[in-house]
């Protein structure tokens, strides 16, 4: 099928890179023109593994295109999938404004029997609203609006769409039903195809991401009280896991949350929960919980520091999580300013996260190896598991080191180790 993606971030490059990957002809478009000019250069704009191997394959066999901009040329396509960006509003709710505007955009331009999928993270009845926005602008009725979001993790997006769990769709016709069991059949099978209401389909991605955000502060809650009993975090995870109805998955401690997703749409199902007076209570926990302990992280290590005689702090990984170079809503946003506020001098090494970081973070010192930005500093501080970081030579390491001081917030080393290299070695929830 012929099909136009609106949006090249992280979900629909990810998308239409493999839609084209499984046969179909896609067209990719945005309205940033550096992006598009990236792309039509073979290079991808963001770090994403796989992504730069799909892309030049696809162009290479016609499958993949770009262009700026919506233009008529989406009257050719049969499907028109938006996956623009739906950043938190004022108010914690989604920002729907670049959704309504495709929305209002495509519906100059579609054919009939086009069918608009939304794949954005979107507020329940956002699909309803395109609807109706695209019916007052386009000059047929003959489309249909189709919930079907996302679930990819950035850093393993390409096998998270490739091998889903489940393909969740939001349609109430069986012609719409027909054409996405098309639109996937080369992705994977029927039976992985959940089929539902759009709000239902809607509700399900803000659910599925508050449900994970959820685990994620229980376990970081879990490690503090295991730091004060003398408790091992790693075992507690283990022996809750066991139980098949909570699973071994998604229970890492780690600096807190971060992303374009978590923060974003626990947030927004905070104030879907208010607009229809169904109060998310949980949830306000879960964002408090988690800013909370990004404020607390600084405290942590300058807890083991003389700041009369020790400020040099090297930190190794500033993007949300590893695989990534996304810096959005990353706790080192946090942590390195508290950190210079306190008198630190900072040095950073992170795989791939400059280019994006360098743009936020201020008087911090780039260093290009993970030895670099050790050298010479009173504590080394690790905010992100990449594999490199877990494979450092630690005797040379700690030979460049003026304090043999590790904090450890991805606890990617074993202590005992650590203590036996003769490293001052703290890490999270281990006793
Ligand atoms: C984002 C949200 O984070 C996610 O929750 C939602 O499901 C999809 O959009 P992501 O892929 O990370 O996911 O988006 P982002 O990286 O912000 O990229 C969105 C792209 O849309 C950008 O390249 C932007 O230039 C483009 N865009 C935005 C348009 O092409 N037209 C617009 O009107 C607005
Ligand atoms: C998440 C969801 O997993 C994905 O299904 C959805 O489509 C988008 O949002 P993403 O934000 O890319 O994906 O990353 P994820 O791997 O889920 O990590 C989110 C945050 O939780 C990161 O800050 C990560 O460091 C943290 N995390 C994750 C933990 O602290 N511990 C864990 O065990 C897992």
């Amino acid at each position: 099928m012929k099909i136009s993606v609106i949006g090249c971030g992280y979900v629909g490059l990810v998308s239409g890179f493999c839609f084209a990957d499984s046969g179909h002809k896609v067209t990719c478009i945005d309205n940033n023109d550096q992006k598009i000019g990236l792309l039509k250069d073979n290079k991808v704009p963001i770090y994403e593994p796989g992504l730069t191997e799909l892309l030049l394959k696809n162009v290479e066999n016609s499958n993949l295109s770009f262009e700026l901009n919506i233009t008529e040329n989406i009257k050719d396509s049969e499907i028109v999938l938006i996956a623009v960006g739906t950043p938190t509003g004022e108010n914690g709710d989604a920002n729907l404004t670049f959704v309504h505007q495709c929305a209002k955009e495509i519906a100059e331009f579609i054919s009939p029997n086009t069918q608009i999928i939304i794949k954005s993270t979107v507020p329940v009845g956002t699909c309803d609203a395109v609807e109706d926005i695209i019916k007052e602008n386009c000059v047929h009725s003959e489309f249909s609006v189709i919930s079907n979001p996302e679930f990819l993790r950035e850093g393993n997006a390409i096998n998270d769409f490739i091998n889903p769990d489940r393909i969740v769709i939001g349609a109430d016709e069986q012609t719409d039903k027909k054409i996405m069991i098309n639109l996937y059949k080369d992705i994977t099978t029927e039976d992985k195809i959940l089929f539902t209401s759009r709000r239902s389909s809607e509700l399900i991605k803000y659910a599925s991401n508050s449900m994970l955000a959820m685990r994620i502060i229980f376990i970081n809650e879990i490690a503090d009280l295991c730091e004060k009993i003398g408790a091992d975090v790693t075992d507690i995870a283990k022996g809750i896991g066991l139980d098949k109805r909570i699973g071994p998955h998604f229970l890492e401690p780690g600096p807190g949350f971060g992303g374009s997703c978590f923060p974003k749409d626990a947030r927004a199902l905070i104030e879907s929960g208010k607009k229809y007076d169904a109060p998310q209570t949980l949830l306000e926990s879960v964002i408090l919980g988690n800013e909370n302990r990004k404020k607390n992280i600084s405290k942590k290590i300058l807890d083991k520091l003389d700041k009369q005689s020790e400020n040099q702090i090297g930190i190794l990984g500033v993007t949300f999580k590893a695989e990534t170079d996304d810096m959005r809503e990353s706790p080192s946003l946090i942590i390195i300013p508290d950190l210079q506020e306190n008198g630190m001098n900072i040095s950073v090494y992170d795989p791939e996260g400059e280019k994006e970081a360098s743009k936020i973070l201020k008087d911090v010192n780039w260093k290009k190896t993970a030895y670099e930005a050790a050298e010479n500093v009173d504590c080394l501080v690790i905010l992100t598991d990449w594999e490199e970081f877990k494979n450092l030579d630690l005797d040379k390491l700690k030979n460049s080191m003026k304090r043999p001081l590790i904090y450890d917030f991805r606890n990617i080393f074993d202590p005992d180790m650590m203590t036996e290299l003769g490293f001052e070695y703290f890490s999270i929830g281990r006793g």
